[in-house]
């Protein structure tokens, strides 16, 4: 069988004897004898085309990557925002990218110093006393948090084995605090407001084994924990320490600030909140602030300035600290990132992008609501969740709208996450959006909702979808567990 042109493969595009080049043999450069057909690759099977055909094999390729510079991604809880084309500029200066990790110190002063500035800007931003940048990603700030939080508890001569997380929590969370050694103890959340129950969390550190909380806020649910002050003072009171995973710091940006409230340690997701690339827990950043009970124990080495001579170091004797979290110190061109956009907004920039994120989801919420059940119904933060509760009346469910979204030319928001919300759909526009896409994303939601409502909708509308693409509705657990990436097995 042979797909249409703009999915076939290069070597289905192949005709013997194209190349891509057509210069003459170099002379008396033979190449030296077959000693072994395989090793010269007599038998493999290269596609064979010419320069244009390649240059648009590739480029149809890169056509059908649906990305955020073709369409809008209104994934909640990943944050897929629009990361300004002047970050790249600044990091692909070559002064920042010809530094190399071992030179001494006295070289990269400037490097030194934007690390130690974003720092400051960072623990500024979140009431934070320090912050580290040497985490690579979210979770790496998340490990860093938690080992601190033991390292001081140890240190207390008070190690306790239980960690509480809300349900709701984003998978990273246990995982990190299982790493670290504890025990995870679930909490639930509160039937009328999606929020954490204080007299549960009252109830479960009673018996003094609780080292802390990782709470996430705005939690998952795109939703502010109202009493977060209470709870750490409650978890403090009970010999604790506060963790907040910061992933949707955005929301609070000059509006709030976590360490105010009495969190110890909060991780930073550059992507989400200063527009990094996510790096896929990877070559990111995910810098991590720490109030003054945890400064001793930060990843070392940490940057400090003498303020005499006015010079930039790295410091590595400390003998507190939990060691290093990352080779070298971390992403360093993805702090020249971060440092680029907040320099570019400005602290009322940064509130603003805060208050855009805000104003973009209830706009949103409130466009969605007649047709789409509300897990919550009350204003929400940067992200809004719905749920498919309507629509599976008539047969449909949130698979079936996020690919039926596919074919009005949008990306699915995030699907079947938070846990404790079935069916959920987690909505996030991002603050990047501009008014008319995230109302023609409305339109496009409304009109899907509508179809739900037809006789016979799923077969008329759903069954099959996406039908635009060059494919169609793939078996996604056969393709999870059977993963085939060679051409041959197509
Ligand atoms: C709430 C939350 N916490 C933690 C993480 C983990 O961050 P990362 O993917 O950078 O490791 C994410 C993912 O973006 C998240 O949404």
């Amino acid at each position: 069988m042979k797909w249409p042109l703009r999915t076939r493969l290069s070597l289905e595009n192949s005709t013997p004897g194209h190349r891509g080049y057509s210069l003459p043999k170099p002379a008396g450069e033979e190449a030296p004898p077959l000693k072994s057909a395989k090793r010269r690759g007599a038998k493999l099977q290269l596609p064979e085309l010419s320069e244009l055909d390649v240059v648009r094999h590739y480029t149809r390729l890169s056509h059908l990557n649906y990305s955020i510079d073709g369409g809008m991604y209104p994934l909640g809880s990943c944050t897929m925002k629009y990361n300004p084309r002047i970050n790249e500029l600044t990091s692909g200066d070559s002064g920042f990218t010809h530094l190399h990790p071992l030179a001494p110190t006295t070289l990269v002063q400037g490097a030194l110093e934007l690390m130690y500035r974003l720092e400051n800007i960072l623990a500024e931003v979140a009431g934070f006393s320090r912050v580290t940048l040497q985490p690579g990603a979210g979770a790496q700030g998340e490990y860093a948090g938690i080992r601190m939080i033991r390292a001081c508890l140890e240190e207390r001569g008070d190690a306790r084995r239980k960690i509480l997380i809300p349900q709701s929590a984003h998978g990273t969370n246990p995982a990190t605090a299982v790493i670290c050694g504890y025990e995870v103890v679930q909490i639930g959340a509160r039937k009328d407001n999606g929020l954490v129950d204080l007299a549960e969390v009252e109830a479960l550190t009673r018996e003094g084994d609780v080292a802390g909380i990782m709470v996430t806020n705005p939690n998952t649910i795109g939703l502010f924990e109202t009493e977060i002050k209470k709870l750490s003072d409650l978890i403090h009171e009970r010999g604790g320490l506060v963790y907040c995973d910061g992933a949707n710091m955005n929301a609070m940006l000059g509006i709030t600030r976590p360490g105010d409230a009495g969190v110890d340690v909060m991780h930073f997701n550059m992507h989400k909140t200063f527009t990094t690339p996510h790096g896929g827990g990877g070559p990111g950043c995910g810098g991590a602030g720490v109030s003054k009970t945890l400064v001793p124990y930060l990843p070392s080495p940490t940057v400090e300035r003498d303020f005499e001579t006015g010079e930039f170091t790295f410091r590595t004797d400390n003998k507190h600290s939990i060691g290093k979290v990352k080779d070298f110190y971390g992403h360093f061109l993805m702090m020249v990132r971060a440092y680029t956009y907040i320099r570019e907004l400005g602290p009322q920039g940064l509130r603003k992008a805060g208050q855009d994120a805000i104003l973009l989801a209830n706009y949103v919420r409130a466009r969605l609501r007649e047709h789409y059940d509300i897990a919550f119904d009350r204003a929400c933060m940067h992200e809004v969740v719905f749920t498919d509760k309507r629509q599976l009346k008539h047969g449909v469910k949130t698979v079936d709208i996020a690919k039926r979204l596919i074919d009005e030319g949008f990306h699915p928001p995030t699907v079947y996450f938070p846990l404790i919300v079935s069916g959920a759909m987690m909505i996030e526009p991002t603050e990047t959006e501009s008014l008319s896409t995230v109302e023609a994303f409305c339109e496009a939601m409304i009109k899907i909702a509508k179809e739900a409502e037809e006789p016979d909708a799923f077969k008329k509308y759903f069954e099959g979808c996406p039908r635009e693409m060059p494919f169609g509705r793939i078996n996604e657990t056969k393709a999870a567990k059977e993963l085939k990436l060679t051409w041959k097995m197509l």
